[in-house]
């Protein structure tokens, strides 16, 4: 495959920059600060705790989208075509301050200041989203709290951060120009594709969909990019240095959701905030699961392909889209092929997809009317955390009687799984708690977990049925209290 070679394109701010050999391992937060960009923080290095937020500008769709996303674990490659801020592009060249950090120094944000400058990354993501002339008091606490749920704080307590987010509207206004910013990116837009040459290896960055197959075709060895929320971990932490990338943020067609009577289609490449909005606005009995995957910047980078493909035995996306008879279309230069989620894993992160292929798209049917849906997700923390065990149940009755039942499962097998036998004994009972009860009996027979870090095998056990049961809890009108689970776990 002959994409053009040529230096990565980016802009600092709404200044071009050109960087003639980015290595395909290279992560921009390490380029950033060789770049002199100091203020921009390494804590952990994977994701986990916001130091080194920045916000990405992009077009989706000739729309512009800012996102804050975690620097540490972004490839450079990846911010071909697109605007990086960080926390020096903030004030003016008079020293005055934006409104996202003037805020935090009026509430008493920052103590010892190592997490401060990703915090107003976070804010000033949040502050363009809702726009500068938004009146004060547009951001709500709970806005607040998932616009900073990457950002982690050892000193304030975060009462005064949260402050700064909801009073940061107050403050004279610092529009952004977006109307300079989409024609500066515009400019950069590409067509054609590229690959970016470093000494040690390239980063393929296609702008079509065929384009990205025919790479995928001729380099089968390339490490597929998406939003390098696991990749930039191997990369990382485990030291891998792939000699080839193929970076997947440049393909539009990847990222586009659409809605059509038969369901939903969620390209592969949709970011999991995204994605995660659409299947909420379907479906609002999982909207507070869906906010419990990892943190805002991670979902803003992450992708729903990414999730599934990385096949993960505790990835939070497959037991709700199991339970949603997701379909997958993968696809390959010799054409695309269809099969359902439930068919996709064949052992540990192994899985059907073949060496030329990518997956394209998720396919998720329209439910039934009065569909009982549930999901849950079992972690020691309540934000940021990874399951230790995870469920989602659709249940669907006509007459009181239950004629169809799908259960996704994570954090109980080598794989997120259905559950067939637990499935099978709730089909055919009348709609009660008895036959939930049942159902969760079966469940807790049907897998034999591990125990590791996160949960004994018993503990496992005994949740997943629980988590069942709460079915009930969620969708009688004085469920609540008949099995008493509610209070128990997260
Ligand atoms: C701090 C943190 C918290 C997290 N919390 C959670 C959580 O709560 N729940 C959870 O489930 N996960 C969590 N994750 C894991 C991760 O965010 C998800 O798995 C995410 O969906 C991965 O998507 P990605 O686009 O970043 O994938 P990448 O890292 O880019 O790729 C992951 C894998 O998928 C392959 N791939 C990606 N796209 C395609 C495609 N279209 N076709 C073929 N192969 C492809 C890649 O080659 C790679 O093998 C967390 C990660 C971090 C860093
Ligand atoms: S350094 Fe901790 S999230 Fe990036
Ligand atoms: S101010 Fe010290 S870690 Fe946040």
């Amino acid at each position: 495959m002959s994409l053009p070679a040529r230096p990565l394109r980016l802009l600092r701010g709404l200044r071009p920059v050109t960087v003639a050999a980015p290595e395909p391992d290279a992560m921009l937060l390490d380029w950033l600060r060789a770049d002199g960009g100091h203020g921009t923080r390494e804590g952990c290095g994977e994701g986990d705790c916001g130091a080194c937020t920045v916000v990405v500008g992009e077009l989706q769709d000739d729309a512009l989208r800012l996102r804050a996303v975690n620097s540490c674990i972004r490839p450079l490659s990846s911010v071909d075509g697109c605007a990086v801020f960080t926390v020096e592009d903030l004030a003016t060249p008079d020293g005055a301050l934006h409104p996202a950090q003037q805020a935090m120094v009026d509430c008493h944000g920052s103590q010892c200041g190592f997490c401060t400058p990703g915090f107003v990354m976070s804010l000033f993501a949040l502050y363009h989203q809702h726009g500068a002339q938004a009146p004060a008091g547009c951001v709500s606490r709970e806005q607040a709290q998932d616009a900073l749920s990457g950002n982690l704080c050892r000193c304030t307590g975060y009462r005064p951060i949260l402050e700064a987010a909801q009073t940061m509207h107050a403050l004279p206004a610092r529009p952004l120009d977006t109307a300079a910013l989409t024609a500066a990116l515009r400019a950069l837009r590409d067509t054609a594709g590229a690959q970016l040459r470093g000494a040690t290896g390239t980063a393929w960055r296609p702008a079509t969909l065929a384009q990205a197959l025919r790479v995928r075709a001729d380099a089968p060895d390339a490490l597929v990019v998406a939003g390098s929320t696991d990749t930039g971990l191997w990369i990382n932490k485990q030291h891998q240095r792939p000699a080839q990338t193929l970076d997947l943020g440049g393909v539009s067609e990847l990222g586009r959701i659409r809605r059509e009577a038969g369901g939903l289609t969620l390209g592969a490449g949709a970011r999991l905030e995204d994605a995660f909005q659409a299947l909420a606005a379907d479906h609002p009995s999982v909207a507070g699961f869906l906010a419990r995957f990892a943190g805002l910047p991670v979902r803003n980078a992450g992708t729903l392909g990414g999730n599934i493909v990385n096949g993960s035995p505790i990835g939070d996306s497959m037991p709700l889209l199991l339970a949603l008879d997701a379909r997958l279309t993968l696809a390959s230069v010799r054409g695309e092929r269809e099969l359902p989620l439930s068919d996709f894993y064949t052992g540990y992160r192994r899985n059907r997809l073949a060496a030329d292929e990518l997956l394209t798209a998720v396919q998720v049917p329209a439910a039934p009317p009065g569909l009982r849906l549930g999901a849950w997700k079992v972690s020691k923390r309540l934000e940021d955390d990874i399951s230790a065990v995870c469920l989602a149940v659709a249940v669907h009755c006509e007459g009181g009687r239950i004629v169809g039942a799908r259960i996704g499962v994570g954090g109980m097998a080598a794989t997120c799984s259905r559950a067939p036998q637990a499935e099978a004994a709730l089909i055919g009972q009348p709609w009660s708690l008895a036959a939930l009860q049942a159902g969760a009996a079966a469940l807790r027979g049907e897998f034999t977990p591990i125990d590791d870090l996160r949960a004994s095998a018993a503990y496992r056990t005994a949740v997943i049925g629980n988590l069942l049961l709460r079915l009930w809890d969620a969708t009688e009108p004085g469920g609540e209290g008949l099995t008493g689970l509610r209070a128990l776990a997260i």
